[in-house]
């Protein structure tokens, strides 16, 4: 059995480095998890799973794996009291499985009653990505939004806007950027130095930019002061943590009132070929757009095996899941069965079930979801107006 090259396997390497963390970089690679939450205080997602009623997959199954302050929210939603849910998108190329992951959890929110904002990083990927706007706001709307709503965003409680066209409404686009204007005042270039490392002047405003994203909904023009949660890769968490410090700095003054707002992280599917997923290389991702035969030919012939070598080997000391792609995919998504997971865990690592048998499951599970998913997306178009309106 032909093995691929393996770039960065996830699981396996781990050494004494500190975990790096740089919201810019295009190339992620997290070696440990665990180390992560240590190093950056973020609390174990684990325990918060008896406060929540129906915990969506991904947290069910540890791939959301940290958070901050997520307690507050989970009171939230059982008290069925107003909170927000916000994040933001940077339009890169086409829309993977990854991305769809991020709507996942967009989409459970607004279902478990948050208010829901979804935010295109526009500016941002403008200055740092140097693309032209015009076709950053395409991008946006026809494979991120669309994809969103034949994934079942609803227009009703979703507020969808772009950095460079906050909302037709006067008095809250200018309270948005009036306040992408002022939280500079309560951080200092020591504090954003020792966050992020090296700075440019993009940089400094897309900082500004994001932590005005993430506490604008609790001003008295949108919500007021509520709980928000943040889900994202946990690539930004050091948004977050200069986020959470300026809203407890804020709160001070009387101007403004801002509950710290709470975060959760997942972890990254890994990519076709077990390096990152990354919308610059077709073969490291699956499209949601991708046909059946394109599926069959990127699952067959890139993704990552754990398998043994040899057919002999492989029954004899089985295949490894946790480094085998098409098995990550099952896992993180396509296979919503916790007890067919299990059976398939245990099938492939005990040497009964072939890499061969493997692929084949992924690939009619991704292809029938692909088909579905091909049908609403049709559907979705017409709700896009909806989503623009304001
Ligand atoms: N910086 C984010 C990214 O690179 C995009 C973003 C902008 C964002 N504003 C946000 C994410 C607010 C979460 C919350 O993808």
């Amino acid at each position: 059995m032909h093995r691929q090259k393996y770039n960065q396997p996830i699981q396996i390497l781990s050494d004494a480095m500190p975990e790096k963390i740089d919201p810019w970089s295009q190339d992620i690679k997290v070696k440990d998890y665990q180390k992560i939450r240590e190093e950056f205080g973020i609390e174990d997602f684990g325990s918060m799973l008896s406060r929540i009623s129906s915990p969506m997959l991904q947290m069910r199954r540890g791939i959301i794996f940290g958070h901050r302050d997520f307690g507050r929210v989970a009171d939230a939603i059982r008290k069925k009291k107003k909170f927000v849910m916000l994040t933001g998108l940077m339009p890169s190329g086409k829309f993977h499985i990854g991305h769809k992951m991020v709507a996942d959890e967009i989409i459970y929110l607004q279902e478990q009653g948050a208010r829901t904002y979804v935010c295109v990083a526009d500016i941002e990927a403008y200055n740092m990505r140097n693309q032209p706007l015009e076709q950053l706001r395409k991008t946006a709307i026809e494979e991120y939004l669309i994809n969103y709503i034949a994934l079942g965003l609803k227009p009703k409680n979703c507020d969808f806007y772009f950095q460079s066209q906050r909302s037709n409404d006067p008095e809250r686009s200018n309270a948005y950027y009036r306040l992408i204007g002022m939280v500079s005042n309560r951080t200092t270039m020591n504090e954003m130095k020792a966050i992020y490392g090296e700075l440019s002047p993009g940089k400094i405003v897309s900082v500004f930019t994001q932590v005005a994203d993430i506490l604008h909904p609790q001003l008295p023009e949108f919500e007021g002061a509520c709980p928000v949660v943040v889900p994202v890769g946990v690539d930004q968490d050091p948004h977050i943590r200069l986020t959470r410090d300026i809203a407890s700095r804020m709160k001070g003054n009387r101007e403004f009132d801002f509950i710290p707002p709470s975060s959760f992280y997942h972890e990254f599917m890994p990519g076709l070929k077990g390096g990152k997923m990354s919308s610059s290389d077709p073969y490291s991702y699956i499209a949601l757009t991708d046909g059946p035969k394109t599926v069959k030919e990127k699952i067959m012939k890139y993704a990552f095996s754990g398998g043994g070598n040899s057919i002999e080997e492989h029954r004899k000391h089985g295949g490894n899941p946790d480094v085998d792609v098409a098995y990550q995919m099952l896992y993180f998504m396509f296979e919503p069965d916790d007890r067919k997971i299990k059976k398939i865990r245990d099938e492939y690592s005990s040497g009964r079930m072939l890499t061969g048998e493997l692929k084949q499951i992924a690939i009619e599970k991704i292809n029938e979801f692909l088909e579905e998913h091909r049908k609403k997306r049709e559907k979705a178009r017409r709700l896009v107006p909806r989503f623009l309106k304001d």
